[in-house]
């Protein structure tokens, strides 16, 4: 397929990445995953506001600006004939001979994209899926979609190694967010999620939940929640462009609520459903 390498679309197998890219060395980047529905990328603006946003918190000058690369996508979109998938889309402080101080201003940043078809996880929406919690160790800077993602990769593994979907990450028993999904309680009838601080990503998923929880008089909070809600909680879910509205059932082996997806979780992703069709 085709790939985009700065402004040029070219073959996978042309791209060519120098080796003191510093992405490649530091993780000095950002990146955005987007995700496509029968050739629409879904939310594109919101992800690419993001993006620079991200860029802009590790005072990186994007080289390119929004319209620009919302016609990046498109074109990779048409090129790669991609229905359904997402795309991922990265930004580097550039190359130059190794050194921790960034580079002048003569070093380009290094945008790369590509698309993947995917299905959407279907049979894991409709059953639900096991969680198990995990410490977060990760810096104080989790509002930044940084290239840095070894704790994430860490939590993730542990939680596959022990049959798990998801890793739920908490600070001294304060729930954050998943190791890539923000992450809901429900209780009594209402929606909690860790409020959108540096402690956590504050997913574009997220935030057509809490539209959509406020369009249709759902009850929800952004606030704290501890460990202990979480294990007691009626429904959990967890919510991110490629996982959607997730119901967990199992949490450290312990079913959560009958065991099955929770109807506010059912009602959540009926209402997500729409949007996306
Ligand atoms: N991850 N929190 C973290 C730590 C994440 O990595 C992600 C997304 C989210 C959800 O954000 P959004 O709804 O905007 O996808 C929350 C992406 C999908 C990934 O790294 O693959």
């Amino acid at each position: 397929g085709k790939v985009l390498v700065n402004d040029q679309l070219i073959e996978r197998t042309e791209a060519v990445i120098d080796i003191e890219d510093r992405g490649y060395q530091f993780g000095d980047g950002v990146y955005e995953v987007i995700r496509v529905y029968d050739g629409d990328a879904f939310t594109a603006e919101e992800h690419l506001d993001r993006f620079l946003q991200s860029a802009e918190k590790i005072k990186m000058k994007m080289p390119y600006d929004k319209q620009q690369m919302l016609d990046f996508i498109d074109l990779l979109i048409k090129e790669n004939h991609l229905h359904d998938g997402s795309i991922y889309m990265q930004v580097t402080r550039g190359t130059t001979s190794r050194n921790h101080i960034f580079p002048g201003n003569d070093i380009k940043p290094v945008l790369t994209a590509y698309t993947k078809e995917v299905e959407r996880p279907k049979e894991k929406l409709e059953n639900g899926v096991k969680a198990m919690v995990a410490d977060d160790i990760r810096w104080l800077r989790c509002d930044i979609k940084s290239l840095n993602l070894l704790p994430n990769v860490l939590a993730k593994q542990e939680a596959m190694e022990q049959g798990c979907y998801e890793a739920i990450l908490h600070r001294d028993g304060t729930v954050t967010e998943g190791s890539s999904s923000n992450a809901y309680v429900v209780k009594d009838g209402k929606v909690m999620t860790h409020p959108a601080t540096n402690l956590i990503l504050n997913g574009i998923t997220r935030q057509v939940i809490l539209q959509l929880c406020q369009a249709n008089q759902i009850p929800v909070t952004e606030e704290a929640f501890q460990l202990e809600d979480l294990r007691t909680a009626d429904e959990i879910f967890i919510s991110s462009t490629t996982s959607e509205v997730m119901p967990v059932v199992q949490l450290d082996g312990q079913s959560i609520g009958d065991g099955k997806p929770g109807p506010l979780t059912k009602k959540l992703q009926t209402l997500f459903q729409e949007k996306i069709e």
